[in-house]
């Protein structure tokens, strides 16, 4: 049985020289056992035969918004797919998507579905070259869109270089690995604290503290990819987070308002990671009414906030796992050793201010994992997004064992 058995792709195909390779690409992923669909738009029908693609497919190509005096239902094709390829994606195509530009079916599809979409862009040097593809590129891959490496080589205009679509071979095993990622962490609920806590001092000022929630966020982000369903309880962050069917984002502000909503979910739940930067304290009486300024000194009177990761550590079952974060500035494996075994963690991700380009605030983040059986596993300074899916890995071994 192939890796793709029974799995349904909707290939998009736009107008490329390129587009000769996709007759491959579906006759590839068929043979890998993939239901495949087809949709056209115009201008790649200049390039290949609708009647190539309806015969491999065995059945109708899709590329009108309307035919024979019906609609075509994109939303249709949209929820039926569970990935949407456009291979080869041209620069024309590729700025439509970015600005949601609906002309076609194939346009209207990608606005309007619901699976991932993964784009193998096609086309000359310079026009890959140029900084408004790129700026595409990058917004589309802001927004969850997988965009597949171009070839570098010889170009149907005489030059060489990047910009021709990848070997089918290549877009193969991509899909491949996605689908099994996709899978990893299925069926699983993980849910995500992140970010700073606000305590009110009055009606407007506040406690807090400069986590950006980034980790939480990218943790967050990457566990959907992988098929969890997320509830991701975030404290204020102005962080960008992509929407995905499997993600709900609760706001709250202080750390008991995060405690409610992680109690609320706690039975339904199989792996919390504790990655919020939670004030350990708050003030006692904040002012119902803006303190206002006197001659003298302000006392603020401080009490200590609810601990979330200890009090799920202390009421959890065993076949939940919790995961927690140590940012230290000194005595790292004492300390996080200490979290880890008095929060009752399964491992516990240490991370420090004092790294370059670490921690609080940065896109980068350096990480030792220390579980609860004494194994230590050292990482290097990495992307977030990258920390992240060393973290969900970790967890998708642990939910194995
Ligand atoms: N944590 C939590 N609730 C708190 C404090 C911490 O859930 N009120 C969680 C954090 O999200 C993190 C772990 O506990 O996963 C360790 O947090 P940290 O602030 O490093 O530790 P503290 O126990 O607060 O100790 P200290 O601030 O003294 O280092």
């Amino acid at each position: 049985m192939g890796k793709l058995s029974g799995k349904k792709i909707l290939i998009g195909i736009t107008g490329s020289i390129s587009a000769y390779k996709s007759v491959v690409l579906v006759r590839l992923l068929q043979k890998e056992g993939a239901i495949v669909k087809v949709v056209m738009t115009e201008s790649s029908k200049e390039f290949v035969g609708e009647l190539t693609f309806s015969t491999l497919c065995n059945s109708p190509v899709y590329s009108n918004l309307s035919q024979d005096n019906q609609w075509s239902n994109h939303v249709e094709l949209g929820l039926w797919a569970e990935l949407f390829l456009i291979a080869p994606a041209s620069a024309n195509t590729l700025a439509k998507m970015t600005h949601g530009l609906v002309d076609n079916l194939l346009t209207a599809i990608y606005l309007s579905a619901k699976c991932p979409i993964m784009v193998a862009p096609a086309m000359d040097l310079d026009m890959w070259n140029h900084k408004i593809t790129q700026s595409n590129l990058q917004i589309l891959q802001q927004i969850g869109i997988q965009i597949i490496p171009v070839g570098d080589g010889h170009l149907a205009s005489g030059l060489s270089g990047p910009g021709r679509l990848a070997e089918p071979e290549e877009i193969v095993e991509i899909v491949k690995d996605f689908f099994i990622d996709s899978n990893l962490l299925s069926q699983k609920n993980i849910l995500i604290t992140a970010g700073p806590t606000y305590e009110a001092i009055d009606p407007v000022r506040f406690i807090g503290n400069r986590s950006s929630g980034k980790m939480g966020i990218r943790l967050a982000e990457e566990a959907v990819k992988l098929g969890a369903h997320v509830d991701l309880i975030l404290g204020p962050s102005n962080e960008s987070i992509l929407s995905h069917s499997l993600l709900n984002v609760i706001r709250v502000e202080s750390a008991q308002q995060m405690l409610d909503e992680v109690t609320k979910l706690q039975s339904k739940i199989d792996c919390f990671i504790f990655a919020a930067a939670v004030a350990d304290y708050k003030v006692e009486s904040p002012s119902q009414e803006k303190i206002k300024k006197t001659e003298i000194n302000l006392d603020l009177h401080l009490t200590k906030n609810p601990d979330i990761a200890l009090t799920i550590g202390k009421s959890k079952r065993s076949d939940q796992i919790s995961v927690g974060f140590a940012l230290e500035t000194e005595n790292l494996f004492e300390n996080a050793k200490s979290k880890l075994d008095k929060k009752n963690m399964d491992f516990i991700v240490m991370n420090t201010p004092k790294v370059k380009n670490s921690a609080f605030g940065f896109d980068t983040n350096q990480i030792s994992i220390y579980h609860k059986d004494g194994r230590i596993l050292e990482f290097e300074l990495k992307t977030k997004k990258e920390v992240a899916k060393d973290i969900l890995h970790e967890i998708y071994q642990l939910q194995c064992r």
